[in-house]
């Protein structure tokens, strides 16, 4: 797995990789005393609509340290260092969201509250990482259209700028997420790629039922929940699209798909055959029914009980 001295291009994982590297900053950089610019109501309705993309930072933390070694494993060299600066930027999503619901003085909802963050979560673990990388983009696709409408309409306030910060990051896992699938995905069988279409349908599904219980926190913040939702999977369904995944594309004839990206293919078939094991790192012992056990351990889901 580990190669001395690998070979590898200057590519633009490279140039994305060297991008994060520079716009690095932590939790002490945000100005904490910016005012919230919402009422009581407001800030727990932020609280609650907030929880699923608080809980999609941590998980894609967790998620980028277990697909890591399979880029490892497939050679892809400059996905690896990639990777790391993208683990880099969720664990500061993760902690400086921590942060922001002290300053709310809010609690995110636990899964108790909301059943399908688990299922959504639960099908992202799903696979290899090409599904990973693929269950990001819409998980990023979403995170992005969230602080877009406070970093657009509430630029001054501490969650719109805060978002603003958070949006140039999340700009870099989009491209790199697009990048690495758009090589991949001409090397996959059309069943693997239904899978994929499958996979997003699944997640569009999960995402409405999720918000579908947030609907009146989304009202008083004067979000209309329904329109963000409607936008969101029109989004989604264009990069599955210009990805190569858009549904109409793999009925069963579909044998011509063409193989001329051999760099990540070859790795990719080697992986999906030999790291069987896949998520599995992520599995406690004693906890069969929960996306990445390491999540249950947490605050966020200690309350509902993970058996
Ligand atoms: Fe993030
Ligand atoms: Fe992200």
């Amino acid at each position: 797995m580990i190669k001395i001295f690998p070979q590898f291009e200057e590519d633009l994982l490279i140039r994305l990789f060297h991008k994060g590297v520079k716009a690095q900053w932590t939790v002490s950089d945000v100005e904490w005393e910016q005012p919230l610019m919402m009422q009581d109501d407001q800030a727990r309705a932020l609280a609650h609509m907030l929880t699923p993309v608080y809980l999609g930072e941590q998980s894609a933390m967790i998620g980028a340290s277990v697909v890591l070694p399979q880029m490892a494993m497939a050679g892809e060299t400059t996905s690896q260092i990639y990777l790391s600066s993208f683990l880099m930027d969720e664990a500061r999503h993760f902690e400086v969201l921590t942060q922001l619901y002290r300053r709310l003085e809010e609690d995110p909802l636990n899964i108790r509250q909301m059943p399908a963050m688990l299922r959504y979560h639960n099908r992202l673990r799903k696979g290899d990482r090409i599904d990973w990388v693929w269950g990001i983009l819409i998980s990023d696709v979403f995170a992005k259209n969230f602080y877009q409408i406070f970093s657009r309409s509430q630029p001054e306030a501490l969650f719109g700028s805060l978002s603003g910060r958070i949006l140039q990051d999340e700009s870099r896992h989009q491209a790199f997420a697009e990048h690495y699938l758009k090589r991949a995905v001409p090397t996959l069988e059309p069943e693997r790629l239904k899978d994929l279409v499958k996979m997003k349908d699944d997640l569009l599904g999960t995402m409405d039922n999720m918000y579908e219980h947030l609907l009146d926190d989304a009202k008083r913040l004067n979000i209309d929940g329904r329109k963000f939702l409607d936008d969101l999977r029109a989004e989604i369904e264009h990069k599955a699209d210009r990805i190569g995944l858009s549904d109409n594309r793999h009925d069963d004839g579909e044998n011509s798909m063409k193989r001329v990206f051999q760099g990540i293919g070859d790795g990719v078939k080697t992986a999906t055959q030999d790291l069987s094991s896949k998520f599995q790192a992520l599995k406690a012992s004693n906890c069969d029914t929960c996306f990445v056990a390491l999540l249950c351990r947490t605050r966020l889901v200690t309350t509902a009980r993970c058996v």
